[in-house]
């Protein structure tokens, strides 16, 4: 088991109305608040309403539109100017991963002076950021948890997963009803984020028992209650398990004591979301079938086997390769069978820029130290096998 140092300081105000306590959240930074929104799906439900009656006689200044996969430019620039203008207190980001990512970027680009990519591309590290408090919308990246904001730069393809300490959100309200509305198509995908999320601290070569019952626990729930959802959205009980799972997927807590995995999934998926803008987990439910076959060997092989039966109750007297090989296959079924499209030609990506893609992901992404080392080579493989 490995050493570790682990704190995670972010207050989760769980269930049904639990709105209820933003006034005396917010009360503790400041009058002066930096609302933050995306598309506008927060007006549709209702929530925006809500958050501007709970918050009368607070200096709201607000910046919507923040994108999927969102972006340096303009959003954080917009975000932390917006912030040095107004002499903000506190940010309140109100919606799903891409809400949160950008409002942690702003919160650290606000208390800096240089050019915010500085921060974001690790070349300085930040000293301090303002509070971010959120209002969760869309189950599925863990931003309410943990320490990242992924952020893209559209002219250099440049997808960063920015984490600092700084960046834990001081508290994160979550009610399963204001995920009620969130298609399909994103249910699927935050399922399939969240899975590898668990997938990603799971593969790797030093794990504990504890770790590795938490870690199926988590893939079982979320398969079984994102059907639920797809089923009926506005299933409590199913929403509100999903969600906590999708809470606990990124921060850590599912590997303490495990050796690093390099997380090689994300490391490729941010590179198709930073060239295409896709989204991020359909992308990944493509990658990580066929990245798990990729690096099926003799070594990997118990891991393999273990996931087989402990998550999808493959019979354990079949031969391992036997059993590594339907796990594999009954992960690719599974996201097929949520309605994932399981090739990247389905998401408009063809192979005339895979070559660049893998030179990029292999410079930038660290996956020589990943728990089964990729070269650009073999990056290049999983991508063509994506096809
Ligand atoms: O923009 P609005 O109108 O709000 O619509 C959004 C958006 O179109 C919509 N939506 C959100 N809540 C809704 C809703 N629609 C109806 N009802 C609701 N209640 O859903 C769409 C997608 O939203 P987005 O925030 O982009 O999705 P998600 O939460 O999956 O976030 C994805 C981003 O997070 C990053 C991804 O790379 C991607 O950029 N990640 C962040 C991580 C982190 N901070 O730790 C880790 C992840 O691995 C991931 O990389
Ligand atoms: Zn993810």
């Amino acid at each position: 088991m490995q050493n570790f140092d682990y704190k995670t300081p972010t207050r989760l105000i769980f269930g049904k109305e639990s709105i209820e306590k933003l006034p005396s959240v917010m009360a503790q930074f400041g009058k002066r608040i930096l609302l933050t929104y995306g598309g506008g799906s927060i007006k549709k439900i209702g929530l925006y309403d809500r958050v501007k009656e709970l918050l009368k006689g607070y200096d709201i200044v607000e910046l919507s539109g923040i994108q999927p996969n969102p972006k340096y430019d303009p959003s954080v620039l917009d975000g932390v100017r917006l912030c040095k203008e107004h002499n903000i207190d506190v940010i309140l980001a109100v919606g799903g991963g891409s809400v949160l990512d950008c409002s942690k970027a702003i919160a650290a680009g606000a208390c800096y002076d240089g050019d915010p990519w500085d921060l974001i591309s690790y070349k300085v590290k930040a000293q301090r950021a303002l509070p971010v408090v959120d209002i969760l919308t869309l189950a599925a990246t863990g931003s309410e948890y943990d320490t990242f904001g992924v952020i893209s730069r559209t002219e250099t393809n440049d997808k960063i997963g920015y984490g600092d300490p700084l960046l834990y959100p001081v508290a994160s309200i979550l009610d399963p009803v204001y995920t009620f509305s969130v298609s399909k198509k994103q249910t699927a995908a935050g399922c399939a984020d969240a899975m590898n999320h668990t997938m990603e601290q799971y593969f790797t070569a030093d794990t504990t028992l504890l770790n590795d019952g938490f870690c199926e626990s988590m893939l079982r729930s979320l398969m079984v209650n994102v059907r639920k959802c797809l089923d009926n959205p506005e299933d409590y009980t199913a929403r509100a398990e999903f969600m906590l799972c999708c809470t606990y997927g990124c921060n850590g807590i599912l590997s303490l004591g495990n050796s690093p995995s390099g997380w090689p999934c994300h490391g490729i998926e941010h590179a198709l979301s930073g060239y295409y803008d896709i989204t991020h987990g359909e992308g990944l439910a493509i990658i990580t079938p066929r990245w798990m076959r990729h690096i099926l060997s003799e070594r990997t092989l118990p891991r393999f086997v273990k996931y087989g039966i402990n998550v999808f109750g493959i019979d354990a007297s079949l031969p391992q390769q036997e059993i590594a090989e339907k796990a594999i296959d009954a992960t690719y079924r599974f996201f097929e069978s949520i309605g994932i499209p399981m090739h990247l030609r389905e998401v408009g990506i063809d192979d005339s820029r895979i070559d660049e893609m893998a030179q990029h992901i292999a410079d930038n992404e660290g996956l020589e130290n990943a728990y089964v080392p990729l070269t650009k080579q073999d990056i290049k493989e999983i991508l063509m096998a994506s096809l």
